[in-house]
């Protein structure tokens, strides 16, 4: 095992690379900060209890996905798979939900952990943004998170992605319909751990890639038909909303989440550049969730956009991201007295906000000019003996090549007048 490689299933974010990574997370945070969102940071790692009962003890993400860990304290802490579960112990510790502003919005941006299989768009260690509206049972809200979602993913320039929506039933139909469910499944020729998971959460069965068991399924009760009056009136609302808006959508009566704790309104951004991991994004309504990890009765809503699956959908789309240089001036000293001169320049610009870079270590002309240009700067001041001797800099265009003597003195105000 080489010291340098990266742990299996994780990638490391560098240069030029990693400034799309950051235009990704900032694309999709405009929106929410734009529609009263609070920012919320919680910790990387939670206790085991949380994700199980929150995300449920028959998830995938519970049973095999999670890293936990033993401190040397005896706590059994996990590194979080998800950021609802954390979101919503945090609002409830701190008691967000008591100053009477339901419901709380709050958004997040972070790194999330599920030991996978490892695959293009699947890793071990991901990132994702999130939003949580909690508190609130309001139709206008689930349409509110999917619009925001569509308007981050339409200002990045997407377009091939597709929103899938669903309604997964409350407290009161649901289990109706897994019983319903059940006793179909119970009729199926089905191996052992399909049995048992028919047992355990038959909805996650409808959700098998496999072409014999889907064949199978064919004819399954659908919870559509099971819903009560009260979910498909709220459903119907939801649709409207969303309709109105603007943002088209598909009806999926087969989407099931991977978590436990959706309860209505379900979504998933799909995109169909990305092959097997086609899912940019999803989320939904967690109606119970407050009270499965022993809070108070709080209908929300949330999702999560996962950024890794997003620069890639980006990259599939062949959608360039108009990042501007980071650096604007470069400067190139030829000699000491030089470099002590312009030293004191460049920090004297970046105090005036221009952001700045300098050739270190005193390297040639050239090889100095070739950094310049790699830095993506604007202009390029470029100061010898001969310069100093006159109080004078050269600034170079890099747009059109010219070059021109400036005052040292007025060589600050000069860069700041051209960069507007
Ligand atoms: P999720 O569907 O598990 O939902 O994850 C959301 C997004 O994170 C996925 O659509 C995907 O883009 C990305 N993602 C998940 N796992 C991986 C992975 N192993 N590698 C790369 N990307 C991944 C949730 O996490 C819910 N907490 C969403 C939510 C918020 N529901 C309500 N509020």
């Amino acid at each position: 095992m080489s010291t340098f490689k990266a742990p299996k299933g994780t990638y490391d974010l560098l240069p030029p690379d990693s400034a799309k990574f950051l235009a990704v997370r900032e694309a999709i945070a405009a929106p929410l900060k734009n529609s009263g969102y609070g920012y919320i940071e919680t910790p990387g790692f939670e206790n085991v209890e949380l994700f199980a009962r929150g995300v449920g003890e028959s998830t995938d993400i519970v049973t095999k996905e999670m890293y936990t860990l033993t401190t040397k304290g005896g706590d059994e802490l996990a590194l979080r798979p998800e950021g609802t579960a954390s979101v919503l112990r945090a609002a409830l510790e701190a008691n967000l939900h008591k100053v009477g502003n339901l419901p709380v919005k709050l958004w997040y941006s972070g790194s999330y952990y599920r030991y996978e299989r490892p695959q293009k768009g699947r890793y071990r260690h991901f990132s994702q943004v999130g939003a949580e509206a909690i508190g609130a049972e309001d139709p206008a809200l689930d349409a509110e998170m999917i619009i925001l979602a569509d308007q981050a993913y339409r200002s990045l320039g997407l377009q091939n992605f597709r929103i899938l929506l669903n309604s997964l039933g409350d407290k009161e139909c649901r289990p109706v319909y897994r019983e319903a469910l059940q006793s179909f499944l119970r009729g199926l020729d089905l191996d052992e751990e399909t049995i048992r998971r028919a047992e355990i959460n038959p909805l996650r069965v409808l959700d098998d890639k496999r072409a014999d068991v889907q064949k199978q399924l064919v004819g399954a009760p659908v919870l559509r038909d099971y819903l009560c009056d009260a979910c498909k009136a709220y459903h119907e609302e939801v649709r409207a909303l969303i309709t109105a808006a603007g943002v088209a959508f598909e009806d999926d009566e087969k989407l099931v989440r991977g978590l436990d704790y959706y309860t209505r309104t379900t979504f998933e951004f799909v995109h169909d550049g990305l092959g097997s991991q086609s899912a940019v994004g999803g989320g939904g309504r967690y109606d119970g969730l407050s009270e499965m990890i022993g809070g108070p009765a709080l209908p929300s809503v949330g999702w999560a956009l996962g950024v890794d699956r997003t620069v890639l959908a980006l990259e599939a789309e062949g959608v360039e991201l108009d990042i501007p240089a980071a650096t604007s001036v470069y400067a190139v000293p030829l000699g000491e007295e030089a470099r002590r001169v312009l030293f004191a320049k460049v920090v004297e610009l970046r105090k005036a906000g221009v952001a700045t870079d300098f050739s270190f270590t005193g390297r040639g002309l050239k090889s100095a000019m070739k950094n310049a240009h790699r830095s993506g700067a604007r202009y390029v001041v470029v100061a010898g003996e001969r310069d100093l001797a006159e109080g004078q800099v050269q600034i170079k265009d890099m747009d059109s090549g010219e070059q021109e003597p400036v005052a040292l003195d007025a060589v600050v105000a000069e860069l700041q007048r051209r960069l507007g």
